[in-house]
């Protein structure tokens, strides 16, 4: 137990709905890693293929998408005995807690949300219901488990700070102190990767063009093609981060650089200043190539056989139920809705 009288523990998910890209692994599954080795957390990773469906999917790209993923995990070193790791879909009580939650958040805190403005665009009469409740099925997703710690990129963070006033105002509601405040926690170098082709977009999975992002299934070739067609300015890299100011295209290459090398910008431009970007583009590549391509080859191999991850996925799901059945009974009985003694 922590201060807080909470277990630490950190939960996060990533969607199957593509494959992944070099933002996703900088900006989350990198750390998640590390959240693990840290020992200091019970770590809860998840493929959350009930949000991914807010949008049109393929059926059977679904399925391929979340075995991918799980496989993507397990190669950048997530240990399935260590981590609990599952896809969301397996574990209802995340759909059953974020009913609650739907009736907790307040239509006004979702319309603020920037993912949904971008994503339902100007047709919002045409979006899905799933997508405006998006953010309570996270919220349930991470309270699901008491989590304490929520490892993300930048972009989610509005996300998970709905997450908190969600579990403030539950716990307000109901006078209890039964949901945790949980914490992002957005770290490191590259919490904002952007894409290769305008630094002033995000990297994703959706951006209608490959050449603006590196898939972790990308061969060496094609790396090396993306990074040197990446967009960049004529001018030397500067020595100092100063000199990163209204140029995001090279900022974002650094950070980039400094993430997969596990060190900041500011040691990998004091390396690389006054360099030309013909010079420090190939460097990228081969460390990008070096870091990417054992990750892979070992995505590769374990998709060879679906039937492991499946079973994997099982056994992640059962574990999870563990944790989750009794917190979800518990918010039953807050709530009043009467069953099994617990
Ligand atoms: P998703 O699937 O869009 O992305 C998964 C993770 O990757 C991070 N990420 C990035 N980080 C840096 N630069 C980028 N260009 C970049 N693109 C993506 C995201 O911030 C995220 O951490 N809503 C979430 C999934 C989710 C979740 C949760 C996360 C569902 N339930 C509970 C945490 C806790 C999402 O769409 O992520």
């Amino acid at each position: 137990m922590s201060e807080s009288g909470f277990t630490p523990r950190v939960f996060s998910g990533i969607q199957p709905s593509g494959g992944l890209t070099l933002g996703n692994y900088l900006g989350a599954m990198k750390r998640f890693v590390d959240m693990q080795e840290e020992g200091r957390f019970e770590t809860i990773y998840c493929m959350v293929d009930l949000h991914a469906i807010t949008v049109w999917q393929d059926p059977a790209a679904l399925a391929r998408n979340t075995r991918e993923l799980c496989a993507g995990f397990i190669a950048a070193g997530i240990d399935p005995e260590r981590s609990i790791l599952f896809n969301q879909s397996q574990v209802p009580e995340h759909a059953q807690l974020a009913w609650i939650f739907n009736c907790v958040a307040r239509m006004g805190w979702m319309q603020r949300m920037t993912q949904w403005k971008d994503k339902a665009g100007k047709n919002r009469e045409n979006a899905s219901l799933g997508l405006f409740a998006y953010p309570a099925l996270m919220a349930a997703d991470i309270l699901i488990y008491h989590a304490t710690h929520v490892p993300v990129g930048e972009d989610q963070k509005q996300h998970v700070e709905l997450t908190r006033d969600i579990a403030a105002k539950f716990n307000h509601d109901y006078k209890v102190e039964f949901f945790p405040l949980c914490e992002p926690v957005i770290e490191g170098a590259a919490t904002r990767v952007m894409s290769l082709r305008d630094g002033s977009k995000k990297m994703s999975k959706s951006d209608p063009s490959d050449m603006s992002r590196i898939n972790m299934t990308d061969d060496a070739d094609t790396i090396a093609k993306k990074i040197r067609k990446a967009r960049t300015d004529p001018d030397p890299l500067p020595s100092e981060i100063d000199g990163l100011k209204d140029r995001p295209e090279a900022r974002n290459l650094i950070n980039i650089y400094a993430a997969l090398s596990d060190t900041t910008p500011d040691k990998v431009l004091a390396e690389v200043g006054g360099k030309q970007f013909s010079e420090f583009k190939p460097m990228l590549s081969d460390l990008a190539v070096a870091r990417l391509a054992p990750i892979s080859a070992e995505m590769a191999r374990l998709m060879a056989d679906p039937a492991e991850i499946d079973r994997i996925l099982t056994r992640g799901a059962e574990r999870a139920r563990e944790i989750a059945a009794p917190i979800l009974r518990r918010t039953y009985d807050i709530v009043g809705m009467v069953g099994p003694a617990t």
